[in-house]
């Protein structure tokens, strides 16, 4: 338990202790005892709620993970005030994209009807509709151990040694190198990732080192990313991965062995995921700047379909825009990040890749700020993912 939940902590629920326990508490303490909630609605936790927070919550609150588990209604009644509040605030779960600047397959984001659902669960009073024995467990499936969420990978390759962490250690990427196995040039048409220790990996990441291109990154609630049918990324024979993780340390010192899967196309040929940046020239930010506007761009030099973007931002990154200029002079937004969360760095994915012609000019707007006490430069960047273009649905 973080020493924020102890301050902010659940709130004393006597609700089942019946009147004398009841009494005997408030006789023993002075603190204000909080009543058994008025019911006034009909949705209930084991049906209507945990199914959402199923979707939404638990890759990352729940038994060994990341953060404290809300799976069960026991531990979920507690924070009752606090989940309304995360969600109105769309503090949780942690994304950054602004809903209606792109559709993105790996949103995390409440949909109006669950956000309306779990706000109208909180301020009817929460209640469980089981008996006490059922509200200690978990209504709906919780994966208790990091797994292949979508399916055995064809080729699993891990980092050497296992890593320890020690308890408490602050936020750090640590970086390894992974030799393939491939005697040629081998497609890829997926890559997923598998913490060891889920308690301390909060963020992994893929590159190839001899092109030093981004491949894929890894959040709790995204474990994979596949290509389009029938495109992949091609890999030269004998080619090094490399793998930066972000840990966070847990209560305890714990030692992970994460994993990198890859899911194998293997026709000799076919259509191919390329890459690309959008960079800034370094910027000067002295010690305190405020929010300060750097700007970068991109031209196509073939028509594609832009599949994702994986942002590189400094630690002081407030917002980032993405914009496509047309050679017809129209203007498309692509990306909108706001109240940008860089401890919870995600690749944006498009559900489907937006088609965009030649010559189309890739505009970046980051705004970072330097809230340290010596210079920074600011580098931001952009590492965009094309497949070949097909009919856009944007
Ligand atoms: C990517 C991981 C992740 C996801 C997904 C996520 N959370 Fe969290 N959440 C965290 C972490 C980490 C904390 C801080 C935990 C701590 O201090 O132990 C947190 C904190 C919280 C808090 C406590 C805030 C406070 O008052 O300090 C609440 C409530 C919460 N989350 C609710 C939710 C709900 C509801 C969802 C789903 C709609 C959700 N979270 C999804 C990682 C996540």
């Amino acid at each position: 338990m973080s020493a924020r939940r102890l301050l902010r902590g659940p709130v004393l629920r006597p609700g089942r202790l019946g009147f004398a326990a009841l009494g005997l508490v408030a006789a023993l303490t002075t603190r204000p005892v909080e009543t058994h909630p008025r019911i006034s609605t009909t949705l209930l936790w084991h049906r209507d709620i945990a199914p959402i927070l199923q979707r939404r919550c638990f890759a990352c609150h729940s038994p060994n993970n990341v953060a404290f588990s809300l799976t069960t209604f026991s531990e979920a009644r507690p924070w009752a005030a606090a989940i309304r509040e995360e969600v109105l605030t769309r503090r949780m779960p942690p994304w950054s994209a602004v809903a209606g600047y792109g559709r993105f397959q790996n949103d995390p984001g409440l949909t109006q009807g669950e956000w309306d659902l779990l706000v109208a669960w909180v301020d009817g009073g929460a209640p469980s509709g089981q008996t006490l024995d059922e509200e200690a467990q978990a209504p709906v499936f919780v994966a208790e151990m990091p797994t292949w969420e979508h399916g055995e990978p064809d080729l699993v390759l891990a980092a050497s040694a296992p890593t320890a962490v020690p308890a408490g250690a602050p936020d750090e990427v640590r970086r390894f190198e992974i030799q393939t196995p491939f005697a040629r040039a081998q497609r890829v048409h997926g890559i997923a990732f598998k913490p060891g220790e889920r308690r301390v990996v909060r963020h992994a990441s893929v590159y190839e080192a001899g092109r030093k291109r981004w491949l894929f990154s890894w959040t709790p609630w995204a474990p994979a990313m596949h290509l389009p049918e029938g495109v992949a990324y091609t890999l030269p024979a004998g080619a090094t991965l490399i793998l930066e993780i972000g840990y966070h340390g847990a209560e305890e010192a714990v030692s992970d062995t994460s994993e990198v899967g890859l899911y194998l196309d293997d026709a000799a040929s076919g259509a191919v995921a390329t890459t690309m940046a959008v960079e800034a020239a370094a910027t000067d930010l002295p010690a305190g700047a405020r929010p300060t506007r750097i700007r970068g761009e991109a031209v196509l030099d073939a028509a594609a379909g832009l599949q994702a973007v994986h942002p590189q931002l400094g630690p002081g990154a407030r917002s980032l825009e993405l914009t496509a200029h047309l050679p017809d002079g129209s203007v498309r937004p692509l990306l909108w990040l706001r109240d940008y969360r860089a401890d919870w760095p995600s690749p944006y994915v498009y559900t489907d890749p937006v088609a965009l012609p030649r010559g189309t000019r890739l505009v970046m707007t980051a705004y970072e700020a330097n809230p340290g006490d010596t210079a920074v430069k600011a580098r931001p960047r952009l590492d965009l993912v094309r497949v070949p273009p097909t009919a856009s649905t944007f």
